[in-house]
């Protein structure tokens, strides 16, 4: 089905399936529901939408259509897919992983290909976190959704992929950063036996390149989840805390 057409029956089926997580958080745009609503996503995908509230978090991150975006640490597309949707023919969107993830993770290429295929808005992107190699002043947006924590586990210079991310955004570019929280004051200590980060830490990271925090959402805060868990338990599942940061490339 082409962009154009799956969009504007998209935006009949809008707030459908936003079931599961309270009320209390932001609003979700139009766009953005349309996005979620799209008739080629995955059904496993959207099944994912309640633990992942992609509607409130893609409204705060101000994505709009036409933009072109960096989803980092894409894996299987999750969040890619939305943004295609979101960001429509006009936009772009570079699903990036690092080679490591590729040979690792062996889900990851057959689904980008068959997304390709489905949506001409999206380019695989396969790179190390460091060597980016996107044209400086070139994207609207990056994206790194539940993924810094798996960067501490990789060889990876992060001051220097953070300041790529700063060369690579235009003046007023947003740089989007969810994950799951640590206990504050562990830094980079959990992400490999929890698979949490220190919202801090990462925080103090991405402003050393330059970037000024410009908010944070609570659309995927969990006050029931006291942080000590592996993300993965079952008790915790789906319900972890996790922080919502909004950077800023100062204009
Ligand atoms: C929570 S998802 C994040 C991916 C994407 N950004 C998203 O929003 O769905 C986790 C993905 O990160 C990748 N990954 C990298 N290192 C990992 C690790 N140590 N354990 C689990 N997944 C890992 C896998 O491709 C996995 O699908």
């Amino acid at each position: 089905m082409k962009m154009k057409s799956f969009l504007s029956v998209a935006v009949a089926a809008a707030f459908t399936g936003l079931a599961g997580v309270s009320a209390a958080h932001e609003d979700t745009s139009m766009a953005v529901a349309a996005a979620m609503a799209a008739p080629d996503r995955p059904e496993a995908q959207v099944k994912r939408d309640a633990a992942r509230n992609p509607g409130p978090v893609l409204t705060f991150s101000k994505i709009k259509p036409g933009d072109t975006v960096a989803d980092l640490g894409a894996g299987g597309a999750y969040f890619t897919m939305i943004i295609s949707g979101l960001v429509g023919e006009g936009g772009k969107v570079y699903a990036q992983n690092p080679p490591d993830w590729i040979e690792k993770f062996k889900g990851i290429a057959p689904k980008l290909e068959a997304l390709e295929k489905t949506r001409p808005n999206v380019k695989t992107w396969t790179v190390p976190f460091d060597k980016l190699g996107f044209e400086d002043n070139s994207l609207d947006a990056v994206t790194m959704a539940l993924i810094y924590h798996d960067v501490t586990l990789l060889p990876t210079d992060r001051a220097a992929m953070n300041r790529q991310i700063y060369a690579a955004l235009k003046p007023g570019g947003i740089y989007l950063i969810t994950d799951h929280h640590a206990k504050a004051g562990t830094g980079d200590t959990l992400t490999n036996d929890l698979h949490r980060i220190d919202a801090d830490f990462v925080r103090k990271e991405v402003e050393a390149a330059g970037f000024v925090l410009d908010g944070q959402s609570d659309a995927l805060h969990f006050a029931s989840d006291d942080r000590t868990k592996i993300v993965f338990d079952p008790s915790v599942r789906g319900q972890t805390d996790r922080f919502v940061y909004r950077f800023i490339k100062a204009k």
